[in-house]
């Protein structure tokens, strides 16, 4: 994604003025912590998420210096998240570079990741927004609760309710948050809260259907992060869930759920290859789609003009995405 996109064109200034206000945080703490938000920073990342919190905020009017500190707010929280999941994954790999928990120990990536969980709280309060702070607070709850129940009881768990579930938990309640969060600082309407709230519901969820993709057909080189491994560690997401659909009585299926979703690993190479190469990515494609649908259908009764044009674009850009 060399070239910027339309959607980043539009609030380039604004996204390096919130890279500047999430590498403010650390001034004046431990240098090593600094070093590390720095390079975390500095690593790139798509900044998806507040670009679709300051491209709603340009589209409603709305005060661009609280909007780019509720975006720091809101990517800080993001990269704090991705701190604890490589570590609670074991990736060591993540936007084409080390991750912390590769070259830290746990306790020092994890009190990492509190830090900016902090600063993001802190950032939040700078909206001078109680309705803000609350959502904010409750998001992280929502993302925490989430990756819980992912660790205790999603192993082996091929029910798409529950995926669906548990997708929202991890990255669509983000979305939606990146959404309501701007319109509330723009003091939108109710009906317009309603329909953003639904915009960056179906965006994420989208979004994640699509990550969830990526990781079958994508490769490390591409993604900047490892690839297979959700089905590695027991986690069925759509795709597996679709595939195993329909291959039920497949000999595969059987011998990986006889083995507790954890089968020798010749087997989980074959069935990584096989559900790869099936119809269920092009079905898990639709289905992020028609969710890209929803989210264009609301986003259709916002204010007209060049900012909706690029969040419409940057919605396709969800499911057209290699990276
Ligand atoms: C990765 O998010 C975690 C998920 C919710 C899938 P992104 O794909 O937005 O990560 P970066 O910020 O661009 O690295
Ligand atoms: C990460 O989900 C979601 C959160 C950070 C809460 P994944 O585990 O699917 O993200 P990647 O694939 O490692 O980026
Ligand atoms: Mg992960
Ligand atoms: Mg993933």
């Amino acid at each position: 994604m060399n070239i910027l996109n339309r959607f980043q064109n539009l609030v380039s200034d604004e996204i390096l003025a919130v890279e500047t206000l999430m590498r403010q945080q650390a001034e004046g703490f431990n240098i090593d912590l600094q070093a590390a938000l720095d390079h975390l920073i500095s690593s790139g990342g798509k900044r998806i998420r507040p670009n679709i919190t300051l491209l709603v905020g340009r589209m409603l009017n709305g005060d661009m210096e609280r909007l780019i500190t509720l975006s720091a707010a809101i990517e800080l929280l993001h990269t704090a998240t991705l701190v604890h999941d490589d570590l609670i994954d074991g990736s060591l790999l993540r936007r084409g570079i080390p991750t912390l928990n590769s070259k830290w120990t746990p306790a020092a990536t994890v009190l990492t990741g509190d830090f900016m969980f902090a600063k993001a709280a802190k950032l939040a309060a700078e909206t001078n927004s109680v309705p803000v702070m609350k959502l904010f607070a409750n998001t992280l709850g929502i993302i925490v609760n989430g990756e819980i129940v992912q660790m205790f009881s999603s192993h082996c768990q091929s029910d798409t309710d529950l995926y669906y579930k548990r997708i929202y938990s991890k990255t669509a309640s983000l979305f939606e948050t990146s959404t309501t969060a701007a319109a509330i600082i723009c003091e939108a309407n109710r009906t317009q809260k309603e329909y953003l709230r639904q915009f960056g519901y179906e965006l994420g969820i989208a979004f994640q259907i699509i990550d969830d993709v990526l990781d079958f057909t994508s490769n490390q080189d591409k993604l900047g992060k490892p690839v297979g491994g959700d089905l590695r560690l027991g986690l069925i997401t759509l795709p597996a869930i679709l595939y195993f659909e329909q291959y039920k009585d497949d000999i595969l299926t059987k011998e990986f759920f006889q083995h507790d979703c954890n089968p020798p690993i010749e087997i989980l190479e074959k069935l990584i290859l096989n559900i790869r190469n099936s119809s269920a990515i092009k079905n898990s494609f639709d289905k992020a789609n028609s969710h890209i649908e929803f989210c264009l259908k609301a986003l259709h009764h916002l204010p007209i003009g060049i900012e909706r044009d690029a969040l419409e674009e940057l919605a396709c850009f969800v499911t057209q995405r290699n990276i």
